[in-house]
């Protein structure tokens, strides 16, 4: 007797039914409005009343490095983690930060204000923004938001992701490192270990670093 494809892997999953009801529970679901993303709960910022217009809008945004991005990037010059800094960096390291990075940091290198967007919502035209930046870093306080726009104490980004160029690396299938980590155009940039609507691995983790998991999902050490 012969199945087709699809009347095989029904009555397959017919068999497994009870099975997968105890299948390991998936990721909470992405919710942003529950989440230190949400702008418009923040005190001291101007609230437009909406949660996603801090950072996307659905017309007249930015064409580049984020979908539909309702920032401006900052024009700053930064220092970057690369060879001239560490001898034993092997890959290539833009010479300032790229792609998703860029978004990231129009609110966490501390020169663009939190609540400055390009297109304010229709519903609140008068509003203005308040303008007011990340605080500032406190190491003491162990407040690290503000990464400042000197990059050499962050983990590197905006590098060309090569097990060629270091071995103690895991490789990538299917665009993300060990089948897990999104890369952006081959490069890890801030997305590659974070996604910023999601805080079922806090802080925004793309999986949990217990044991140091999410180091290892790279490095092999
Ligand atoms: C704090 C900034 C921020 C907020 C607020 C935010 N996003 Fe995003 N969003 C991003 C960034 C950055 C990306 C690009 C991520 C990437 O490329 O990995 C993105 C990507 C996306 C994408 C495309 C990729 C995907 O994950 O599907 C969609 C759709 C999206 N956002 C929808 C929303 C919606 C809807 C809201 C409000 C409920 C929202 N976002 C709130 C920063 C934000
Ligand atoms: C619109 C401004 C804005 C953008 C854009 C933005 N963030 Fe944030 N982010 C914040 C604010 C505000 C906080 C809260 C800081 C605090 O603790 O007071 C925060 C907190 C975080 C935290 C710490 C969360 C925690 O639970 O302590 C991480 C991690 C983070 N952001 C990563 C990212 C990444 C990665 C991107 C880009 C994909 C991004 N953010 C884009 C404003 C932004
Ligand atoms: C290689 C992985 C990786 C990359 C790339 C990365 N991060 Fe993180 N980030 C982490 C991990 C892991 C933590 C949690 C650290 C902890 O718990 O002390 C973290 C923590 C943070 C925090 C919270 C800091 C604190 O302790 O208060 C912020 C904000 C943040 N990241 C933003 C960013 C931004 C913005 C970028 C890009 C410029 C970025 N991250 C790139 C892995 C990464
Ligand atoms: C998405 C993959 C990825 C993840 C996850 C990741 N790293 Fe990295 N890490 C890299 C890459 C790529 C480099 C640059 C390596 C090179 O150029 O030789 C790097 C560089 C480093 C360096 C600098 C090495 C030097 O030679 O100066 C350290 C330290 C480091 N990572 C530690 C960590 C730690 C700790 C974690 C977990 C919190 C982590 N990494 C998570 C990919 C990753």
């Amino acid at each position: 007797m012969s199945f087709r494809h699809g009347s095989a892997a029904i009555a397959i999953l017919a068999m497994l039914g009870g099975v997968a009801m105890l299948a390991p529970p998936v990721a909470a679901q992405d919710d942003v409005a529950n989440s230190k993303h949400n702008m418009s709960t923040r005190s001291g910022l101007t609230n437009y009343g909406e949660v996603c217009v801090y950072c996307h809008t659905p017309h007249g945004g930015q064409t580049q490095n984020a979908p539909l991005w309702n920032r401006n990037f900052s024009t700053a010059t930064y220092q970057m983690y690369n060879n001239s800094y560490s001898s034993t960096i092997d890959m290539t390291v833009d010479a300032s930060p790229t792609g998703v990075s860029l978004a990231c940091l129009s609110c966490h290198d501390g020169t663009v204000g939190l609540d400055v967007i390009i297109n304010r919502p229709n519903a609140v035209p008068s509003l203005t923004p308040s303008g007011n930046t990340m605080p500032t870093e406190d190491a003491a306080n162990q407040f690290f938001a503000n990464l400042g726009v000197d990059l050499r104490n962050d983990h590197p980004i905006s590098v060309a992701y090569s097990t060629a160029a270091d071995p103690a690396f895991n490789p990538v299938t299917s665009g993300k490192v060990n089948g897990e980590l999104p890369l952006y155009l081959g490069k890890v940039q801030c997305g590659t270990c974070h996604n910023p609507h999601n805080t079922t691995n806090s802080p925004f983790l793309r999986k949990s670093n217990g044991g140091s998991a999410l180091c290892k999902t790279c490095h092999i050490k």
